[in-house]
């Protein structure tokens, strides 16, 4: 196995050092290469998406990344800004299909900022198309009018295939699952996810064991926070997931314990975790490292097939959970508060 380590900005570094020590301690046969991203890439070589970094990743099995984005490069063209250097690179490895499991470690149930009883048990499947939609959409712009006022545009755009192969991911995983998936979309305003529901709906003859249901975006934001218990898989699109996504973070007590696997056709992946890179915080070792050694674990179930250690490395995490270690944006009273690096090197005790 050939992996990519991509740590990008902000904690990114620091984060992705404690992933690549668990995946060291699980003594596989695995060679690590790393490669600069996102602000990191532009300081490199003027590109948020350096060449030999896109030829890395296409190249290596697996890439496992930090995060992208730092305010001070906000002043920068949109083509040399971090985040499109993570746009261009799930849009070049075409890494449609993002999983972002919202599950509820039982020690974290006073941790969430909602009712121990309404979040605990969560485990939520969050399937997001990551390679459409707004994001990508043509045209886009901002430009000037005839009067003289600027305009900005961008374009909601879905197409068939696209839509079908992303039902196609959340179907499958639902029938190992419970069998549940609630589609996302916002169909009574916008004709790109009338087309969604479509699709769904017509896929779903193909899966006759599993319960399709449908929500608008707004009802489903509304959901999560009223009764999240009622979700097994979601799936919708690349922006009603980003958001959604977010908002599931905080069930689970923190944006830092959600991890992410970006799969294309074949399983391929990218691996990292769902939040971003926090310049505020960089460099001060109180970052959660949890979302990205979760996100190891994935790259070790969905591109390596290695279930036996994708569960060693959470056991590993809920054992030091349960041990007591939280970092900051985790800790309550009473448990034992420990920095980014000390998190990394309990979840390796653990293992
Ligand atoms: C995410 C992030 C990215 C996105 C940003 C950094 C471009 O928010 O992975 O959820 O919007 O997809
Ligand atoms: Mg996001």
């Amino acid at each position: 196995m050939k992996i990519a380590v991509l740590p990008g900005d902000g904690i990114g570094p620091e984060i992705v050092a404690q992933a690549v020590k668990v995946l060291n301690a699980l003594n596989l046969d695995i060679s690590m290469t790393e490669a600069p991203i996102g602000g990191a890439g532009y300081e490199a070589s003027g590109d948020p998406l350096p060449d030999a970094t896109l030829k890395l990743a296409k190249e290596s099995d697996a890439v496992l990344l930090g995060a992208v984005g730092d305010w001070k490069y906000d002043k920068l063209e949109r083509h040399l800004r971090p985040e499109r250097g993570l746009l261009r690179i799930r849009k070049e490895l075409n890494l449609f299909a993002n999983l972002r499991p919202a599950l509820l470690y039982p020690e974290l149930a006073s941790a969430s900022t909602l009712k121990p009883e309404v979040v605990s048990g969560l485990d939520i499947m969050i399937v997001r198309e990551l390679t459409g939609d707004i994001y990508f959409g043509q045209p886009r712009g901002i430009s000037k009018l005839e009067n003289g006022e600027r305009e900005g545009v961008n374009t909601m755009r879905y197409n068939e295939s696209e839509i079908r192969r992303i039902g196609r991911v959340a179907f499958d995983i639902a029938m190992k699952r419970n069998k549940k998936v609630c589609s996302v979309d916002k169909a009574n305003v916008l004709e790109a996810t009338e087309l969604w529901r479509q699709v769904m709906i017509e896929l779903s003859a193909e899966y006759p064991d599993v319960e399709l249901s449908h929500m608008y975006v707004d009802n489903a934001a509304m959901q999560l926070i009223r009764a999240p218990k009622q979700f097994d898989v979601m799936v919708t699109g690349n922006i009603f997931g980003d958001i959604l996504s977010d908002e599931a973070s905080m069930l689970t007590g923190s944006i830092g314990m959600l991890p992410s696997a970006s799969l294309d056709e074949n399983n391929k992946g990218m691996y990292e975790p769902s939040h971003g890179s926090a310049p505020d915080i960089a460099g001060k070792d109180i970052a959660n490292p949890l979302a990205t050694i979760l996100s190891v674990a994935m790259m070790l179930r969905y591109t390596v097939n290695d279930e036996a250690n994708a569960q060693r490395v959470e056991n590993a995490v809920k054992n030091a959970l349960a041990q007591g270690y939280r970092t900051a944006d985790i800790w309550t009273e009473g448990s034992n508060k420990v920095g980014c690096n000390a998190m990394g090197d309990a979840v390796v005790a653990a293992l």
